[in-house]
């Protein structure tokens, strides 16, 4: 056996075109691709150590012992790299997020992407980009999408070895912003776990899964061709169309609050002053607002002002997963 100890950083992302349902839950296989950026101010940092003496899995997060379902998807993606590896020594994790956990901003993908990383490296497993992506998808399906740099695409696939995500373009390919505008702090009431699950209970999940297509090759395009109008407009679109879901499923789940309005507003009423700044959310009230670098600033200044806004995280493109 290799290595005993890995440590791994690896970013959060978020999606142009969203992962909304899955068509497979205990494996994350999701009904459509999905296209994302890395972020680089919201990272992880994962260490994985094999302890032959260890009787179970000892789990930290920042500094706390996890619990309840969290600790049994990091305990998926250990045994998965066991499984490879031949081993049955248990592990010690070890993760720290840079960025508030808990503030509704997606700690699950950065999380478990640096955990399939480490914990790869940890049990002496040399995986090729394209496992370590099937391997944190176990985890979060989201994380699958932090392994490659920069732009990524995760293609559905039907079973575990042909749904993973792949690099669309590199970190320095387009210089925009993700202006993390967070609104609510307080741990959301319904975690996207959930919001899954009841994804196909929304009269309009057909709808969006018909006009995904289309909608997936629009988004492509404007990322090819740096069409900042069009990906913008196709960006909200998509966004909106998540929470139509989420608001008319069974039960209903309303993850907007008054500053996810205000902020929406705002924007509309900057982009007739030519400042052209594009909202999404994911399952929580918080909004992602992404701008040309030429723009950032002066949005995220005027996104400070608005009462309902606690603070603000300014986001590059980044790499995706790397071995420290
Ligand atoms: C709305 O990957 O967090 O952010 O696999 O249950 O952990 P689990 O779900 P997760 O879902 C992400 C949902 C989303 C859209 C997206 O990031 O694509």
């Amino acid at each position: 056996m290799g290595a005993m100890t890995a440590t791994a950083t690896a970013p959060a992302n978020i999606a142009f075109i969203k992962f909304w349902g899955k068509r497979d839950a205990k494996l994350n296989i999701p009904y459509n691709d999905s296209i994302s950026m890395n972020l680089s101010n919201c990272q992880t940092e994962t260490s994985v150590e094999i302890d032959p003496k260890l009787k179970i899995d000892e789990i930290r997060v920042n500094g706390e012992e996890v619990q309840g379902g969290k600790r049994e998807r990091v305990i998926l993606v250990l045994e998965e790299a066991r499984r490879l590896a031949g081993s049955k020594h248990l592990a010690k994790v070890e993760s720290k997020n840079n960025f508030p956990t808990g503030a509704g901003i997606a700690s699950s993908a950065s999380g478990f992407s640096a955990l399939a990383l480490a914990a790869s490296w940890a049990y002496g497993l040399k995986l090729s980009p394209r496992e370590v992506s099937k391997l944190a998808r176990l985890g979060s399906g989201s994380a699958c999408r932090s392994i490659p740099d920069g732009f990524t695409y995760w293609k559905k696939g039907t079973n575990h070895d042909s749904s993973y995500a792949v690099q669309f373009a590199p970190v320095g390919y387009w210089e925009i912003r993700d202006i993390v505008t967070v609104v609510a702090t307080e741990a959301k009431k319904s975690s996207s776990t959930e919001g899954h699950a009841l994804a196909n209970t929304s009269p309009y999940f057909g709808v969006r899964l018909k006009k995904l297509p289309n909608r997936l090759s629009l988004m492509r395009k404007a990322i090819r061709e740096k069409n900042w109008v069009v990906f913008g407009e196709t960006l909200e679109e998509e966004a909106v169309d998540l929470h139509v879901m989420a608001m008319t499923s069974r039960p209903p789940v309303f993850y907007w609050n008054e500053g996810t309005i205000a902020v929406m507003q705002s924007l509309r009423s900057w982009r007739d002053e030519g400042l052209m700044g594009y909202f999404t959310m994911d399952a929580g009230a918080n909004v992602h607002v992404m701008s040309l670098e030429r723009d950032a600033a002066e949005i995220e200044r005027r996104l400070k002002q608005i009462p309902e806004v606690k603070f603000t995280i300014m986001n590059k493109p980044a790499a995706g997963a790397r071995l420290l």
